[in-house]
């Protein structure tokens, strides 16, 4: 069957290759998943792996399927699966479990070893394929009613896991009620976390570069949240002007702005950096001034990778919720489809130069 791969540690080898259909046995215990994939969405991580900044084969392989945000149908299932049944739609996890103790336990997005596996990015083949065999642990169930949502599954695990781990670090603090957010970035996570904040009930505030009208601040709009465009009022200006943030997500993809973010929090707050940033780059900090306020003021710094079940579970929750609330909204972050695995040059195309798409996914089969 067809996929899409590239040669790890070959810059811009992607490239449409032939792989052997997966065979349901292959998962122990009759606890296998067959799925038929439908779409898969693509980010700045499969760019980067394009740029060989990181991913690896499978051991054994000179070659990494891509893709790690998918939306599929179940075709069959092994004799002892009971969460999923042939019909359903699913998606399914990114991570899957090392040796550590949290690998044991269902948290393999908190391993403990560097090593980590990936589907799409590292070390284990990704979705953008005909189908994917995998255990029904690792396979979610996506309700009928946000089909049309299909791949945000994924990136919305992501910024529900970051919320959520903000929410478990800060009862730390006992009372813990923040009014305030700041999401820095309106790409995909950014406008996620917009969302989760939202409905957490905050007053949120969503920065990105340009000043609007466009779609990014009219997604913002509809999600009642607050658009603002960096190069209009930046983020000590807006501190200025409505105070610091209890609560900050960075989802900019820049390491600088990540540390900016340091000074606009409030005492008592937690700043999450989501980002995966695969540069080098440097930049100087106002060391002292961020250390006396991160001391004097209790703030917490946190990091967040990936997710797990639960976290999937908790965002397909809150899109359902998101899609009663704010009818039609989210679905404008889905702009950008690409028509069949044949087409992997235009996918990458666009995310590489096209500055309009928010999101660009695969249009892999039919129903
Ligand atoms: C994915 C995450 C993954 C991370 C780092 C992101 O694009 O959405 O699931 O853990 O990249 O590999
Ligand atoms: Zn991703």
């Amino acid at each position: 069957m067809k996929a899409i791969a590239v040669t790890p540690g070959k810059p811009h080898s992607v490239h449409l290759r032939d792989i052997p259909r997966p065979d349901i046995n292959s998962v122990p215990n009759g606890k296998g998943v067959r799925v038929k994939v439908l779409k898969v969405g693509v980010d700045a991580t499969d760019r980067e792996i394009n740029d060989a900044l990181y991913g690896n084969s499978p051991p054994g392989d000179d070659y990494l399927v891509l893709g790690h945000e998918c939306f599929g149908r179940v075709e069959e299932v092994g004799p002892n699966v009971r969460r999923v049944k042939p019909g359903d739609y699913v998606t399914a996890t990114v991570r899957r479990p090392g040796g550590s103790i949290y690998d044991q336990i269902g948290t393999y997005d908190m391993t403990s070893e560097e090593t980590y596996y990936e589907r799409g990015i590292n070390l284990l083949h990704g979705y953008l394929t005909e189908e994917f065999v995998d255990a029904e642990d690792y396979i979610v169930r996506v309700p009928e009613g946000l089909k049309h949502l299909h791949v945000l599954m994924e990136p919305m695990s992501c910024a529900a896991k970051a919320i959520g781990q903000a929410y478990e670090c800060q009862r730390r603090m006992k009372v813990w009620s923040p009014q305030r957010a700041f999401v820095l970035g309106a790409g995909q996570i950014g406008l996620l976390s917009t969302l989760v904040l939202k409905l957490h009930g905050l007053e949120v505030f969503t920065l990105a570069r340009a000043p609007g009208p466009h779609l990014k601040s009219e997604i913002v709009a509809g999600l009642e949240a607050n658009y603002v465009s960096t190069s209009q009022t930046d983020l000590a200006a807006l501190t200025a002007k409505v105070g610091k943030a209890d609560l900050i997500i960075d989802a900019t993809g820049s390491s600088r702005l990540a540390f900016e973010a340091m000074q606009a929090l409030g005492h008592n707050g937690a700043l999450v950096w989501t980002s995966i940033t695969g540069g080098k780059a440097k930049t100087e900090v106002p060391s002292d001034r961020i250390n006396i306020e991160w001391v004097l003021g209790n703030k917490l710094l946190l990091g967040s990778v990936n997710a797990n079940r639960d976290h999937f579970e908790s965002g397909i929750k809150d899109l359902a919720l998101g899609e009663v609330m704010y009818p039609g909204v989210l679905e404008r972050i889905l702009t950008s489809p690409v028509d069949g695995l044949d087409n992997y040059a235009e996918m990458m195309r666009l995310l590489v130069e096209d500055n309009s798409a928010l999101k660009v996914y695969v249009n892999v089969a039919n129903e």
